[in-house]
């Protein structure tokens, strides 16, 4: 069985685009940290890996929210809806109100497609539109409108927000 270090490592160093070996030990390093600070971590039928992290929007404090990174699926089980059940799982035993997710919209965006107006909780360039949020807790952000948001541990260091061509 493979561990989250493995299977962060091992998608990330084969992914392509933006991401070489530096990005694989980054992401896998990163998983091992939240684990240890207590994030929830999740294998998915030992082929798929996520954390999931809580993060607090500021105008909305008694919502329990996430956030998931890092994500991986080993290569030659990608686009067989791993991930997508994974996250499922992961939904069903967190219950959370609102899980947030920074990435690609051709990955996220079908999924993710709940509006909102809420911040990165550090300082970032990412750009907003890479901020993906869904509401499990229908009408959770409804009447939230524009917040901050705060986050502790190893996700608030600045460098995991970055682009991944800045990251290393
Ligand atoms: C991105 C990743 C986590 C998706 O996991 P997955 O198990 O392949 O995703 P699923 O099969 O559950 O697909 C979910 C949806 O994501 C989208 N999607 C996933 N991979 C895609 C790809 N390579 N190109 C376009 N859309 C993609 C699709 O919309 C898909 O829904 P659909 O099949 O109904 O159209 C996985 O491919 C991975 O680990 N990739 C390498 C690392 C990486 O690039 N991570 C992204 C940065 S966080």
């Amino acid at each position: 069985m493979k561990t989250p270090y493995e299977i962060q490592y091992e998608t990330f160093a084969v992914a392509g685009g933006l991401y070489d070996e530096r990005h694989a030990k980054l992401y896998a390093e990163f998983a091992n940290d939240l684990i240890i600070d207590g994030s929830y971590s999740i294998i998915y039928e030992g082929v798929a890996h996520a954390c999931y992290t809580r993060i607090t929007i500021d105008a909305a404090p008694n919502l329990k929210c996430y956030v998931v990174a890092p994500l991986a699926v080993l290569p030659e089980y990608q686009r067989q809806g791993y991930a997508t059940r994974l996250m499922e799982k992961a939904e069903q035993e967190l219950k959370p109100d609102v899980i947030f997710i920074m990435g690609e919209f051709h990955h996220y965006g079908k999924r993710y497609n709940t509006p909102h107006k809420i911040g990165l909780p550090v300082e970032s360039l990412a750009p907003l539109e890479n901020w993906f949020a869904l509401a499990l807790t229908e009408g959770a952000l409804d009447n939230v409108g524009e917040s901050t948001s705060s986050i502790a541990g190893p996700y608030a260091e600045p460098h995991i927000w970055m682009h991944p061509s800045e990251q290393v």
